[in-house]
């Protein structure tokens, strides 16, 4: 049986009989003692878990309670115990910390400087941002801030470089050893496609495990054991996001955060929108090919990707299998996939200059869409010539509004165009109620979303975060 092999504090660890779904969280306070790691929500939500993860992709912040140990093989992991200096010396962050007093309780202080010492090594300056995934109850978000800010400019520790270092030697070790496939009883960690398509074939009733951030909450929420189970972050070739002519393909491995960035200069407010998907640290972890997988009705991604005329790529054993990706979602909870079939790929085309997404949810950080729409109408001499418009939360599935579109096709892109095709939103979405949104309340903002995008498109100011001073005559 291989081992779990990775570096905790720049220690090697190998765990032989590790329960696949143990999370790192339960192990470093229960089995290490590292307790400077918290237990806040178990749940992916507040950040007091958060460590530092490095690889061959970077160094990344992810939240310990959701993460489970196999996925941490060949890794590095730094705790809030490993940020200071092997002497004691205060990494800047920390030292900011106490000048700017970012600290009251101290029950959120360990993962928010774990979150600074990722954001500080990376050189990220949007503090907001990096600091999303964290909550603090007592001291208030301006001294934090305030204190990332302060530590910004300060080189990055010497010590801080060590586990990239180390992390080279020690895999090197790990690929000469061989190291790959089982991990424990009833987990495989595959490091291709091609090994997983065989072994799900065999395995059909299998639970895939790419970033853990569904998965993760079915063990610690729901006490589910699972079992068999394969785990999919080490497999590399479904990582990539490569241009082929006028066509992106996405890995159904590429986080959230992955594709966020390359999304920025290729479909930027597609980017947005991921920027406001949960937070950094789950960013890091989820996976395209989960959002699509997990068949929620609330997932960002796919009301996006619809809107852009997606096609999904699906592999079974050898054979391989493309459908719109529209055509996927069957009913709540029920996609178009079979035992034994995994999600390969997602396609989308490079460009789509009309392309608006507006996520509506409760907070602008951190938070489920309760209504997510995605807009994609092209335009020529002023005539809609073809429309895709997508929403998540107003079905048991993401959908496309079919009425809505068929209304605005043919027809001259003016607001009376637009006010006409409202009430084809009725035909096309019965939402429902829930803790989130009111069914109403819900119809009524995807049709708004829709007047939202004909001024979007005109170029009124239609974003609702910045406040424009306005210049006021006496
Ligand atoms: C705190 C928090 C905030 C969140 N906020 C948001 C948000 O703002 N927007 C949003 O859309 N989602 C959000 N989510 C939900 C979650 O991040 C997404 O659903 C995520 O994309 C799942 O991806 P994953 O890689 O973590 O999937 P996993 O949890 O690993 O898997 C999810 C499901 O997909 C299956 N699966 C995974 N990969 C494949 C594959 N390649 N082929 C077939 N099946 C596969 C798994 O078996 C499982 O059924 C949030 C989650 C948390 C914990
Ligand atoms: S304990 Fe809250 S995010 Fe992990
Ligand atoms: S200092 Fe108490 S929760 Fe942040």
């Amino acid at each position: 049986m291989a081992e779990i092999a990775f570096l905790l504090n720049g220690t090697p660890v190998r765990l032989r009989e590790a329960l696949p779904t143990r999370t790192l969280l339960d192990w470093l306070r229960e089995e290490r003692g590292l307790t400077g790691t918290k237990e806040g929500c178990n749940e992916g939500d507040c950040g007091a878990c958060t460590v530092m993860v490095t690889d061959a992709e970077g160094v990344r912040a992810l939240n310990a309670c959701i993460l489970f140990l196999p996925q941490l093989h060949g890794r590095a992991v730094r705790t809030v115990e490993g940020i200071a200096g092997p002497d004691g010396a205060l990494h800047p962050v920390q030292q900011a910390m106490v000048d700017h007093h970012g600290s009251q309780c101290g029950f959120c202080t360990p993962g928010f400087v774990v979150s600074m010492a990722v954001g500080h090594l990376n050189g990220r300056r949007d503090h907001d941002d990096v600091l999303a995934g964290n909550l603090c109850r007592c001291t208030g978000y301006a001294p934090i801030i305030r204190a990332a800010e302060a530590a910004a400019e300060a080189p990055v520790p010497e010590w801080m470089e060590a586990d990239r270092r180390a992390l080279a030697k020690f895999l090197l070790a790990e690929i000469s050893s061989g190291d790959r496939g089982q991990t424990a009883p009833g987990a495989f960690r595959p490091t291709t496609s091609d090994d997983l398509a065989d072994w799900y074939v065999q395995n059909p009733t299998a639970t895939l495990i790419a970033g853990a951030t569904d998965v993760g909450l079915w063990v610690t929420k729901e006490l589910r054991s699972l079992a068999p189970v394969a785990f999919l972050n080490g497999i590399a070739d479904l990582k990539h996001i490569e241009r082929r002519g006028e066509v992106v393909a996405i890995g159904a491995g590429v986080t959230i955060e992955a594709l966020r960035v390359a999304m920025a200069g290729m479909h930027s407010d597609f980017a947005e929108l991921l920027r406001r998907y949960a937070s950094v640290q789950v960013r890091n972890a989820a996976t395209i090919g989960g959002n699509i997988a997990n068949g929620s009705p609330i997932g960002d991604a796919p009301p996006a990707l619809i809107a852009l005329g997606a096609t999904l790529h699906l592999r079974r054993g050898d054979a391989m299998r493309s459908l719109p990706l529209e055509d996927f979602f069957l009913d709540y909870r029920k996609q178009d996939r079979q035992p034994g079939e995994f999600v390969a790929a997602v396609t989308i085309p490079d460009a789509a200059p009309a392309l608006r997404c507006y996520k509506l949810s409760k907070r602008f950080d951190q938070d489920i869409s309760a209504v997510c729409g995605c807009f994609n109408v092209t335009i020529a001499d002023g005539v809609v010539t073809a429309a895709r418009i997508a929403f998540g939360g107003m079905a048991g599935i993401p959908k496309r509004a079919a009425a809505v579109e068929a209304a605005l096709v043919g027809k001259a892109w003016t607001l009376a165009t637009v006010n006409a095709a409202l009430p084809a939103f009725a035909q096309d979405f019965a939402p429902m109620t829930d803790m989130r949104a009111s069914a109403d309340y819900r119809a009524r903002t995807a049709a708004n979303m829709l007047l939202r995008y004909f001024h979007d498109l005109a170029g009124a100011p239609v974003r609702v975060l910045p406040v424009d001073a306005i210049e006021v005559q006496p």
